[in-house]
């Protein structure tokens, strides 16, 4: 796949030393210029659980420690994150969602990717995922994935499970008292985006539907045509509940790819 981390010192769970001191003085300053473009359209744009969670993490000067931040997500929701190279494969993935552990890519962008990067990196990892750790729901519905993907894995529909993934967790909507906002970690973390998918008259937004969901093909390297909106967290908690067998099922049956 032409990754670009270094996975040679990984352990079997994909796991490195995040190594805090090696960052450069440069990327500290670059993590910091992402984290204040961000932190000026998220009041308008993302849910009020991603608000009030960041303010609590003292994250906008330098790429954070994520030991530190591991302690305090443990007392609040019993997660912690882990340090990995990149993208990682789904067995591994899925374990340590499934035990609470949230892999955080080390690495940051190049300059040049300051608006657009199609690879994860730890901005997108931190800014986008983690302040929605603290959410009691979502940390609890993300561990239910994670177990969830691991099932999917013996019943051979990681496909279809991760569709489920992508228009929620990378790139989901909720209503809100306020209008629609964006909870989904590659809107929350992306400098165009995130406006894009609340306000632009061009994207489909649909009531968040598993099924339908679980059908939508997606482009990893372009803004989203469609989104899925939830109403509640609950509503993603309940709803995502049921066995999913049947539904595997009958969608492989009746879907050609
Ligand atoms: N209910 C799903 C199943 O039976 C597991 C799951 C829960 C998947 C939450 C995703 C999110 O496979
Ligand atoms: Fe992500």
């Amino acid at each position: 796949m032409g990754l670009r981390g270094d996975y040679s010192r990984a352990g079997a769970d994909f796991r490195v030393e995040q190594d805090w001191g090696a960052y450069a003085p440069e990327e500290h300053a670059l993590y910091r210029r992402l984290f204040e473009r961000q932190s000026k359209l998220v009041p308008r744009y993302a849910c009020p659980e991603w608000i009030e969670a960041i303010a609590g993490l003292d994250a906008a000067q330098e790429i954070p420690r994520f030991d530190l931040i591991s302690k305090k997500l443990r007392t609040r929701t019993g997660w912690e994150i882990v340090p990995v190279p990149g993208l990682i494969p789904d067995e591994a993935f899925f374990t340590h969602l499934a035990n609470r552990r949230f892999p955080v890519t080390v690495w940051l962008r190049k300059p040049e990717e300051f608006d657009y990067i199609v690879e994860p990196d730890v901005f997108h990892d931190f800014f986008g995922h983690v302040p929605l750790l603290f959410d009691r729901t979502y940390a609890d519905h993300l561990h239910e994935y994670g177990k969830g993907g691991l099932k999917a894995m013996r019943l051979d529909a990681v496909k279809l499970l991760a569709r489920l993934y992508w228009f929620t967790i990378e790139f989901g909507l909720m209503n809100t008292p306020q209008g629609v906002r964006a909870y989904g970690a590659g809107l929350l973390s992306s400098g165009g985006e995130l406006a894009y998918c609340v306000e632009d008259a061009r994207p489909r937004r649909l009531p968040f539907d598993l099924e339908r969901v679980m059908c939508t093909e997606y482009q990893i390297d372009r803004y989203q045509e469609t989104y899925f909106v939830i109403d509640s967290f609950e509503q993603l908690m309940r709803e995502t509940a049921p066995d999913f067998t049947p539904i595997y099922a009958r969608l492989r049956s009746s879907l050609v790819s």
